[in-house]
């Protein structure tokens, strides 16, 4: 069997939904500013002592349960993510041991908003390879531990979640291609600068961003990955059933939509809700669509992302 194919999906929001008006509470913001900016109207934050890895676990349970596969169906586990738990083990690491998977490989990914895209990628050429047949693909993200919640250029564009698919080798597409992408030169546009290689968290724990430039380079690529991907694979603007884009903001989506031509209710956004969570917004998306009966077997999807790294990409599938 040559192609990967996306068997179930599943996710997860942390229960504590914090809205624009309790954000106003704390920060010199309005309802109005953030909607008009960003289209986010509220965003799920993590309890204190909740981990990454107690989203993606229960993502990927959700998952799996769709898919209808167990922990010893399981042979490769990759989580893309930007806040794992601990330097090591990675999170794909811990998450097999909550699973109770005990064969096949476990890593993490880490191309932040992109990488889900990346991890996606990744078991889709590992399934190809026919070396793998099951693969758990998560992105899970707590994003609001890498914020100042004091600096309002920032703060009021994340939340946490989880997303998760189970991909299976299959004698027929599936996933179609894959196209990833970075610019290292860029790093600085969108960053963490601190690290722990000085032996202690060292620099500025916080994300900082230039958000214009960010936008920018955001609505270039997006729409670029997306027209490599249908181009690759010989199809147009009006073969696609739906995009699934990154969610980080709804200027951002609704540009590259507009770019491509494509009509504004072919695109799923959950961005208003969840705000940008990262390596887990684009399986968000893909779940909630998944489970409101919008994307159908058979359909021809796009999923694609852009982040920190600067990093971008897209998967075109067969759901
Ligand atoms: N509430 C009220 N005012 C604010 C807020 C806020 N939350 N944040 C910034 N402002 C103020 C600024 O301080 C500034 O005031 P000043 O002129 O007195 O200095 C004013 O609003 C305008 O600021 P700009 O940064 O110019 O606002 P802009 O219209 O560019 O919107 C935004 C900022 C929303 C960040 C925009 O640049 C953007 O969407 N960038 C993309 C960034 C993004 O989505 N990042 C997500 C991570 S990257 C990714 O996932 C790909």
């Amino acid at each position: 069997m040559k192609y990967s194919k996306i068997a179930g999906t599943g996710s997860y929001l942390p229960e504590r939904i914090v809205t624009n008006s309790e954000l106003q509470t704390t920060i010199e913001t309005s309802d109005e500013w953030i909607v008009s900016r960003t289209g986010i109207e509220a965003r799920h934050i993590a309890a204190e002592g909740e981990k990454t890895t107690d989203l993606a676990e229960h993502a990927a349970r959700a998952a799996m349960q769709s898919a209808g596969v167990c922990a010893d169906d399981i042979d490769l586990i990759v989580v893309a993510t930007t806040t794992p738990d601990k330097v090591f083990p990675s999170t794909a690491c811990l998450l097999q041991a909550r699973l109770g998977v005990k064969q096949g490989a476990a890593f993490d990914v880490q191309a932040v908003c992109t990488g889900f895209v990346y991890a996606l990628s990744v078991a889709d050429k590992f399934i190809a390879s026919g070396q793998h047949r099951c693969a758990l693909v998560v992105g899970a993200e707590i994003f609001s531990r890498l914020l100042d919640w004091n600096d309002r250029r920032t703060c009021v564009l994340f939340g946490d979640g989880a997303g998760a698919v189970v991909l299976k080798a299959s004698e027929t597409p599936g996933i179609l291609s894959s196209h990833l992408h970075a610019d290292g030169s860029q790093g600085h546009i969108l960053q963490v600068d601190g690290g722990v290689s000085a032996g202690r968290l060292a620099d500025n724990p916080y994300l900082q961003m230039d958000g214009s430039a960010v936008f920018r380079l955001a609505t270039r690529v997006l729409h670029e990955c997306a027209t490599e991907a249908l181009a690759h694979n010989g199809y147009g603007v009006a073969d696609l059933d739906w995009l699934v884009p990154h969610q980080a903001n709804m200027r951002i989506i609704n540009s590259t939509t507009d770019k491509l031509g494509l009509a504004r209710e072919r695109v799923i956004t959950t961005v208003a809700k969840h705000g940008n969570t990262s390596a887990a917004s684009v399986p968000l998306a893909l779940d909630t669509a998944v489970r409101d009966g919008r994307i159908q077997p058979g359909q021809l999807v796009l999923v694609e992302g852009v982040g920190g790294g600067m990093t971008w990409g897209s998967v075109l599938f067969r759901f």
